[in-house]
């Protein structure tokens, strides 16, 4: 279909002849730094994963929501020392399984850990996605509905944290906070950390 003097240009059909440049070498050697490079990133991430110790690894198995809360409020149950605005006070013996449950707009229970000692967490929500938000150390995990997040943790800073909503999850987002307090493991030491809440509440 091609007239007189001119050709049709077109993706269907292929251009005849060398149509392209070779790669000349300065590209070729920018392509191979730009290789190298991407290659560097890649091996960062299971590098600083095992090195940077900033991800915590812990297992996520399905869980009902409806059998998560009722584990919840088992451990609750059995190891609830006091209740501060309406959400129980939890004090774990060592070793124990903790349950904390996320659901629009707060955190069930208040937790009382101790220094040194390591707990068995799990983590759940009952209704949509949230963030937890541990202040002021630097912890976050996503809090997923229908997934048991299991986490060893050993509280190694006494003091009061804050539990902090950080995935936007409707309402009365803002107001989603939780308290887990860690008494240190010397009761006659000073807490190291100042506490964030001077009136002893955590809503
Ligand atoms: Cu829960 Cu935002």
């Amino acid at each position: 279909m091609s007239g007189q003097g001119f050709e049709l240009l077109s993706g269907v059909v292929a251009p005849r002849g060398v149509w392209w440049r070779p790669a000349n070498r300065q590209e070729k050697t920018w392509i191979a730094i730009a290789f190298v490079w991407c290659m560097v990133l890649f091996a960062m991430m299971p590098f600083w994963h095992i090195k940077g110790g900033q991800n915590p690894t812990g297992f996520r198995t399905r869980v009902d929501p409806e059998a998560f809360a009722e584990r919840t409020f088992r451990f609750v149950d059995d190891y609830k020392v006091g209740e501060v605005n309406g959400i129980p006070v939890v004090a774990p013996p060592p070793g124990a399984d903790v349950y904390l449950m996320a659901q629009m707009w707060q955190w069930y229970p208040a937790l009382r850990l101790k220094e040194g000692v390591t707990y068995n967490f799990h983590f759940s929500a009952l209704d949509v996605n949230h963030g937890f938000s541990l202040y002021p150390a630097n912890l976050n995990l996503q809090i997923v509905p229908g997934y048991d997040y299991g986490l060893k943790i050993t509280p190694n800073t006494p003091g009061e944290y804050r539990i902090v909503c950080n995935e936007f999850c409707g309402i009365g987002h803002q107001k989603m906070l939780g308290g887990i307090t860690v008494e240190p493991a010397d009761p006659n030491r000073v807490s190291a950390v100042p506490k964030t809440d001077k009136k002893g509440s955590w809503q």
